[in-house]
């Protein structure tokens, strides 16, 4: 069984397709970077039809798993998805410009180098005019913002010391510095949206 399951991504779908709808083209090409279980793109693809979506990921069991949800889509909307590390300097150059970048849950899970490589791509990877989603959970000014955030953040850094969430502000210092403009949403469980447009 190919097919894998995330409860948080059944969880959190539905709020972060109410952003997408709010945000993207009226119709486009859209990379989703990351995509795991490949539940998320499902959805999206069903949602908004007239978009063209392109999951990726770098892991060969979430790709089988994308591929394997994606069987489910009978529109003509859903691509195969390709294997894309996204904190590999200059990915972007490889792909045409998309109207849209979707990126949920990674920032948290890499080091500052390797999310300053993904932010660069994604500005790269942009149509001019195009918008990003950037969603996860992030710090507020240095600091967790609920005993489960100060827990899991905890976890991640005693795996992999340069890991961890990252400071809300400065990831958007950050965008800002590559001509984003950008702004940020709160959303359930303590998680943020930013939203990054070219
Ligand atoms: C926490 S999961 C999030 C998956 C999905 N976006 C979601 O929210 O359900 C993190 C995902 O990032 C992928 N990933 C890790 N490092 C990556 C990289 N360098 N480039 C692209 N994807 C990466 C993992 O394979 C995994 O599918």
């Amino acid at each position: 069984m190919t097919r894998l399951v995330s409860p948080s991504a059944a969880r959190n779908a539905g709020p972060i397709l109410a952003i997408l709808e709010r945000i993207a083209p009226p119709s486009g090409r859209a990379l989703e970077i990351a995509s795991g279980t490949g539940e998320h793109v499902l959805h999206f693809a069903h949602a908004m039809p007239e978009i063209d979506w392109q999951p990726s990921d770098v892991d060969p069991e979430r790709l089988a798993s994308i591929e394997d949800w994606a069987r489910d889509h009978y529109g003509n909307n859903l691509l195969s998805p390709i294997a894309l590390d996204a904190t590999e300097p200059g990915w972007a150059m490889a792909h045409d410009p998309f109207d849209l970048v979707v990126l949920i849950n990674l920032l948290h899970l890499i080091s500052d180098t390797a999310a300053e490589a993904v932010l660069d791509g994604i500005a790269e990877a942009l149509e001019d005019n195009g918008t990003a989603l950037i969603y996860g959970p992030f710090l507020r000014n240095g600091q967790t913002t609920s005993d489960g955030d100060a827990t899991f953040h905890a976890k991640i850094q005693a795996d992999d010391a340069e890991a961890g969430y990252k400071d809300i502000e400065i990831i958007t210092a950050y965008l800002q510095e590559l001509d984003l403009a950008v702004t940020c949403q709160k959303m359930p469980a303590n998680n943020i949206a930013l939203i990054a447009q070219k």
